[in-house]
């Protein structure tokens, strides 16, 4: 039985060509899903005639459109609950990141609100957001805690995001991130323990999360409190992340490269003796444009790690310093503001988060999950080319029109 066949497609982008600088695609092509998968990807006239549209329960025809991977959206913050409008405003009027959180706004101001929310305002924030995503043709998205910052409502967290990957279409990653800032009753050493002692065994023994994430920056976690973080999460089988080298260079990305950490992320000051002990570690490096854009800070330098042939990610970050949660927009930025061309983004939005997650989506190769995007334009290149607006039109998880 055929599901369903896209057929008359005017560009099929299936995933990295195998130098990994450019794109394997198809003008004129077609794909066939059989049980939620890719049966065959290929040009239109050869996988119509093995797998005939009239045969097949869907058919789809995707003339003047083009077809890519859905977006895998690698790192965000997407739940929680408050609004920091006021101080973008602030912001943009002078104020920086760093002196807005020594205050006790930032991620502080958001955990208050969040632990106030109940669990049902948390998950109903959270289903609008993986909505919009969906709508952006992201399907599938890591979220981290981190604003709970006590037992309690880290844990909490990470069940909303269970419930809301089970009720949600898009696929929702669970990262556990107690070590996202130091809560004003603690020092850091202190609160480090409790991160250790406390937080990780009670998210072990409720078995949701994936990954153990730390912002190693200064005045908040430093490289060794991180080192301890994640091997103690490693010995609970969390996989270890790093916010690594966002405001200054601090050692993050060194840290991730000994620890072999899935991923280190932002690395806006990562210099090329980082960007080479990652690559040889094989952790992912995930830039995260919109937050550059969002703080007016100088974007990651791709150009740097893609001429040294290291694969990237991009990711939204979304959260409430960078409210977007559009991976067309972080693709618009990464050719825009990062000379990435509109080939390398789109493959770091879909294959090369899908490596920061460890997940098998994120191509439209024969066999891979059918995750992927219709979108309203005949290639790629639209995607960042007409930014600011939604250029998808229809969206298929694991086989099913979900958009
Ligand atoms: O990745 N840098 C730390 N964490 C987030 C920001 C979270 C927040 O400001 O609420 C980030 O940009
Ligand atoms: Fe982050």
């Amino acid at each position: 039985m055929i599901d369903t066949v896209i057929h008359d497609a005017s560009e099929i982008v299936v995933g990295p060509a195998e130098d990994r600088s450019r794109l394997k695609q198809h003008e004129d092509g077609a794909i066939a899903v059989v049980d939620g998968t890719i049966a065959a990807v290929g040009p239109n006239d050869a996988v119509t005639r093995e797998y005939p549209p009239e045969n097949a329960a869907h058919a789809i025809d995707a003339s003047e459109k083009a077809i890519i991977p859905g977006f895998v959206d690698s790192h965000t913050h997407a739940l929680f609950a408050g609004d920091r409008s006021d101080e973008f405003e602030a912001k943009l009027s002078g104020a920086t990141y760093q002196e807005i959180l020594a205050e006790g706004g930032g991620i502080l101001r958001t955990v208050r609100a969040t632990r106030e929310a109940t669990d049902q305002e948390l998950l109903d924030q959270l289903l609008g957001y993986l909505d919009v995503m969906l709508a952006h043709g992201t399907t599938t998205v890591e979220v981290k805690s981190g604003y709970g910052l006590d037992t309690e409502t880290e844990l909490r967290m990470l069940s909303i995001l269970d419930r809301a990957d089970r009720e949600h279409s898009v696929d929702v990653v669970p990262t556990f991130m107690g070590a996202h800032a130091v809560p004003p009753a603690y020092d850091s050493d202190e609160y480090t323990e409790i991160v250790i002692d406390e937080q990780l065994p009670a998210v072990v023994d409720q078995d949701v999360a994936e990954f153990c994430d730390v912002f190693c920056e200064a005045d908040v976690f430093s490289v060794e409190q991180s080192r301890q973080i994640l091997e103690a999460g490693t010995e609970h089988g969390l996989q270890p992340k790093v916010h690594a080298e966002e405001f200054v260079h601090f050692g993050g990305a060194q840290l991730a490269a000994e620890l072999e950490a899935m991923s280190a992320d932002h690395l806006l000051h990562a210099d090329s003796s980082d960007i080479n002990a990652l690559d040889e570690a094989g952790v992912a490096p995930v830039l995260l444009p919109g937050t550059a854009f969002s703080l007016g800070a100088e974007y990651a330098d791709a150009r740097v790690f893609l001429e040294q042939g290291v694969s990237v990610a991009l990711a939204s970050d979304f959260n409430p310093n960078c409210h977007s949660p559009s991976m067309q927009f972080a693709v618009a930025l990464g050719c825009i503001g990062m000379e990435m061309t509109p080939a390398e983004a789109i493959m770091a939005a879909t294959h090369g988060g899908a490596r920061a997650l460890d997940r098998d989506t994120g191509t439209l190769e024969q066999g891979a999950p059918a995750d992927l995007s219709l979108i309203d334009a005949p290639s790629h290149v639209h995607i960042p080319y007409t930014f600011g607006v939604n250029n998808v039109e229809a969206v298929m998880k694991g086989g099913e029109i979900v958009y």
